[in-house]
């Protein structure tokens, strides 16, 4: 093998080695910024109201997916998806700005779901939910 050969079968063995280690780094980000998916995920879930206090937001899975539930700082009760509608990272709840937060792009949604700014093309996806006996019943 002449130099120029040498030289050309190190430069795609970096390369490859660039890409196993760029992957390798990047897999636990994308785990836990994805929707998770899969067994113990119930069609309806039931949480008692009083562990959801004014202000606060409960992070729960449902049917396949991360869901949450917020009382607002008037009583008002919401459930939605937690799954950003940009490219599905999970949102988290900005207990102080009263708003959801997307970590991956930056898109921010009210306490009503709507998009208040960021790349989010769609509002956060409303669930149905019911309060019956001191719990709150989504599903
Ligand atoms: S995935 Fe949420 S802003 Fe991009």
């Amino acid at each position: 093998m002449d130099n120029e050969g040498r030289r050309r079968f190190l430069g795609i063995c970096l390369g490859a080695l660039a890409t196993a280690g760029a992957a390798a780094a990047a897999w636990p980000v994308l785990r836990f910024l994805s929707p998770r998916a899969g067994a113990g995920s119930a069609a309806k879930v039931t949480i008692p109201e009083k562990e959801l206090p004014e202000g606060e937001a409960k992070f729960f899975e449902f049917a396949g997916a991360s869901a949450v539930l917020i009382r607002k700082r008037d009583g008002e009760v919401a459930a939605y998806s937690a799954v950003c509608t940009h490219l599905g990272c999970i949102v988290q709840w900005q207990k102080d700005r009263q708003e959801f937060l997307c970590p991956c792009h930056a898109g921010r949604f009210s306490s009503a779901g709507e998009v208040l700014g960021g790349p989010p093309p769609k509002p956060l996806v409303r669930l149905p939910f019911t309060v019956a006996g001191g719990n709150i019943t989504v599903g």
